[in-house]
């Protein structure tokens, strides 16, 4: 497994680009079962879950090409299978995003059932329960989900909870289903709205999506379109933070503050300067930070992709910060790394109460996840002396080449090769 090497203390100082959204390529990944034709996505991140979407899609009958740096070709005119097997849905949860597509192409989908993960058991019963008003059967046996159907028709769907993922399956389902389906206290992310703008691009008619009330009037038949993702906001608002612990002054490019209000409002009541440049932002952390206090939120709230980051900002912050994580039951797990260099922090329940020290101080460290292994690099930028994050195969989901764009910064960072 590889490592990433930290020599800390360095002021990150430069302009950086920030890559396609992960969390927007895989639901517009997904909308390819959808529609009959060659679709062409430009702009998609080189990620380990693109890669993982990639080979369930290709099992499923997709064909995908690669035709220059960073753009996709895919065509789901003729779907083979309907399963998506264990061995790949448990290296990526977000596979479940096959679900509501196949059900509503094929009629049917035999999906394995995502377990949980490092930060929470990570349920899909809204998933089903939506799919089922839509006219879904649904069992779950041996591990996996068997969905099939007649035909389905629209329905008044509530979101107990705003999931993203769940949100952006039933979209995808109700794209083809007979009639209206309205979905109530949906998820209202930028990567909601993405998707929608795609399936709208195919022929789909889908209004709302942004807000937490969606419309989708059903269609017989969707067709091949060209899209470019967005930028990934959580990227960007990673680079942010590294402006931040390091004093730095970062140039961002490709990112769109208008998606980062509330990290960027965040920053600014810490002290750091965060401002709008032509194609993105500036950082510039110049002094020592003063501590706020962060709760997450589903969007527009502050994400809780941004928690584990923020927090390293915090432990050198001026003063006593709270962090409550509203979102995911279990993803402190950073917090015990954290406190491994020099970092004062309590947690009680669903709250972290962090004490800024003066300065971290490198050491051997392990990623659990792939938000908390961000988050021990940034601790790395700014401790003193040498810090070793191991298991950084959780880093390669989400990020592309990290260390060389951090190195670019001016940042002591190296991959060492397992
Ligand atoms: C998406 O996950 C993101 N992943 C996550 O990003 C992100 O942290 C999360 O949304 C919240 O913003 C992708 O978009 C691929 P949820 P998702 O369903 O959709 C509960 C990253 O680091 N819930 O919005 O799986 C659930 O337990 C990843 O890029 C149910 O109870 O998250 C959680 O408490 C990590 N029943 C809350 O909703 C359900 O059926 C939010 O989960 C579904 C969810």
């Amino acid at each position: 497994m590889d490592k990433i090497v930290i020599e800390g203390g360095e002021r990150l100082v430069g302009e950086v680009t920030v890559s396609g959204s992960k969390n927007a390529t895989l639901p517009i990944f997904a909308s390819s079962l959808l529609a009959e034709g060659e679709i062409r996505f430009h702009g998609v991140p080189d990620l380990r879950d693109v890669k993982t979407i990639c080979q369930v899609l290709k099992n499923l009958g997709v064909k995908i090409g690669q035709d220059q740096r960073g753009t996709y070709l895919l065509d789901g005119t003729q779907l083979l299978g309907h399963e998506a097997p264990y061995n790949l849905v448990k290296t990526m949860r977000a596979s479940i995003l096959v679900l509501g597509p196949l059900v509503a192409r094929a009629k049917r989908a035999f999906i394995s059932l995502p377990g949980g993960c490092a930060i929470g058991a990570r349920p899909v019963n809204l998933h089903l329960k939506g799919l089922q008003k839509l006219g879904a059967e649904i069992q779950l046996r041996h591990g996996y989900i068997e969905a099939k159907t007649k035909g389905l028709r629209g329905a008044n769907i509530y979101l107990d909870v705003p999931t993203v993922t769940g949100t952006e399956n039933l979209m995808m389902a109700a794209a083809l289903a007979k009639g209206e389906t309205v979905i109530e206290n949906c998820a209202a992310e930028p990567e909601v709205l993405e998707l929608a703008k795609v399936l709208n691009k195919m022929g789909a008619k889908i209004s709302g999506a942004g807000s937490n009330i969606i419309r989708i009037r059903g269609v017989k038949r969707l067709t091949a379109t060209e899209h470019s993702v967005i930028p990934d906001r959580i990227e960007a608002g990673t680079f942010m933070i590294a402006a931040g612990v390091t004093k730095g002054n970062i140039h961002i490019r490709n990112c769109n503050l208008d998606h980062m209000e509330a990290v960027a409002n965040k920053l600014r009541e810490a002290g750091m300067e965060i401002l709008p440049e032509d194609d993105g932002a500036r950082a510039i952390g110049n002094k020592r930070v003063k501590s706020v206090d962060i709760k997450t939120l589903p969007y527009p709230g502050f994400p809780t992709d941004m928690q584990a980051q923020i927090m390293v900002l915090m432990t050198l912050a001026k003063g006593l910060s709270v962090i409550s994580e509203t979102i995911f039951e279990n993803r402190f797990i950073h917090v015990s790394e954290l406190k491994r260099m020099g970092a004062d922090i309590k947690v009680e329940r669903n709250s972290a109460i962090i004490n800024g020290v003066k300065g971290l101080s490198g050491a051997p460290v392990m990623a659990t996840d792939l938000r908390a292994s961000a988050s021990l690099v940034l601790a790395g930028l700014a401790a003193e002396g040498k810090t070793e994050v191991s298991r950084v195969y959780h880093l390669d989901r989400g990020y592309e080449k990290l260390e060389e764009k951090l190195a670019s910064l001016g940042a002591h960072i190296r991959r060492v090769k397992a």
